[in-house]
């Protein structure tokens, strides 16, 4: 039987000046023509900006704080569109005995409505009725410091994907534009460009470290729910970083515990540090000094900041 880790990529293509997997060509057509619904909720964001994170707040408010379907795997409750460009698998496959549906666009179009549907890729390849602007779903986006993004990919990339360099290189791959669904900072300002209309919230990691109780309240009125005080005192505990840490609904546990099976890795956690700054521990003055360098040579005229 095939397995998560070792499945990874034909190899990697460069659409829109984006690097993708190059399944994404098999799955262009169909994700340009997938159906949007005014109704969905889509949870966009370059991977580990705390995507996982908004997308369980968002799903709980969204379906009235229902504690009991929380327990379901969230990649049950919130598709990611792409994900099968990501494995080189079309069939379903088991991770500790749990059933992973690779169809990811069939088990996305098949949500309950109000669907809550996730993914990483750039505003542009969105499905056309969301690029074209003839259907507008909500959309909340997630950004994060530049550096905290960088270090935490380096982890998803040598727990889930194979990579096998240092962070040094990594993070030369993530400056210079060549890892997957990079560039992160056209992907960041695809989105920023849009922040101002109704049917976007464009969040940044710290935003939520620095006030949840706040970003809960936005959240919810960004979907035009009404929320008690304790409703947000529950849901901020449910998705404290400690609670997260320990809900396998979230934590990727059944997905780790397959590669430890499979590989022997023991230190892939998906749920890992959650800190701000944790960058100024990890990275030299020289690489934050390049960081930076690129993130304002980037980000120059945006207003927006990512260090
Ligand atoms: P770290 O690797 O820095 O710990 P995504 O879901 O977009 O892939 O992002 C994953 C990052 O969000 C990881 O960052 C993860 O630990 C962090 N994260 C997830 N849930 C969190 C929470 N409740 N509080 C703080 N950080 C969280």
């Amino acid at each position: 039987q095939k397995t998560f880790t070792r499945t990874v990529r034909k190899g990697y293509t460069v659409v829109d000046n984006f690097i993708l997997p190059e399944r994404y060509h098999e799955m262009k057509k169909d994700i340009n023509e997938f159906e949007v619904y005014d109704t969905d909720l889509w949870i966009c964001g370059f991977p580990k900006t705390g995507t996982t994170w908004i997308s369980e707040i968002a799903w709980l408010i969204l379906n009235n704080f229902d504690y009991e379907q929380a327990k379901i795997p969230d990649y049950k409750r919130t598709r990611m569109i792409e994900f099968s460009m990501l494995f080189d698998i079309k069939k379903e496959v088991l991770f500790g005995g749990e059933e992973y549906e690779m169809d990811s666009i069939g088990h996305a179009k098949s949500q309950n409505h109000p669907r809550t549907i996730k993914s990483h890729l750039p505003f542009k390849l969105l499905p056309q009725q969301i690029s074209g602007n003839t259907v507008q779903p909500k959309i909340i986006y997630t950004a994060r410091n530049t550096m905290d993004t960088c270090i935490s990919y380096f982890h998803h990339c040598k727990g889930y994907e194979g990579f096998t360099g240092t962070f040094e290189e990594f993070s030369k791959l993530f400056l210079f534009d060549k890892v997957n669904y990079g560039p992160y900072y056209k992907h960041v300002l695809q989105f920023w460009e849009l922040r101002h209309k109704p049917n976007i919230f464009f969040v940044t990691y710290e935003e939520m470290k620095n006030d949840i109780t706040g970003i809960i309240q936005k959240v919810a009125k960004f979907l035009g729910k009404t929320v008690s005080k304790e409703d947000v005192k529950r849901l901020q505990e449910h998705v404290s970083f400690d609670s997260m840490k320990k809900n396998p609904a979230v934590n990727k546990e059944f997905v780790n515990k397959h590669i430890e099976a499979t590989t022997g890795k023991k230190d892939v956690i998906f749920i890992r540090e959650g800190k701000s700054g944790g960058y100024k521990n990890v990275m030299s003055q020289e690489l934050i000094a390049q960081f930076c360098y690129w993130t304002d040579k980037r980000l120059q005229g945006s207003g927006l900041n990512l260090l």
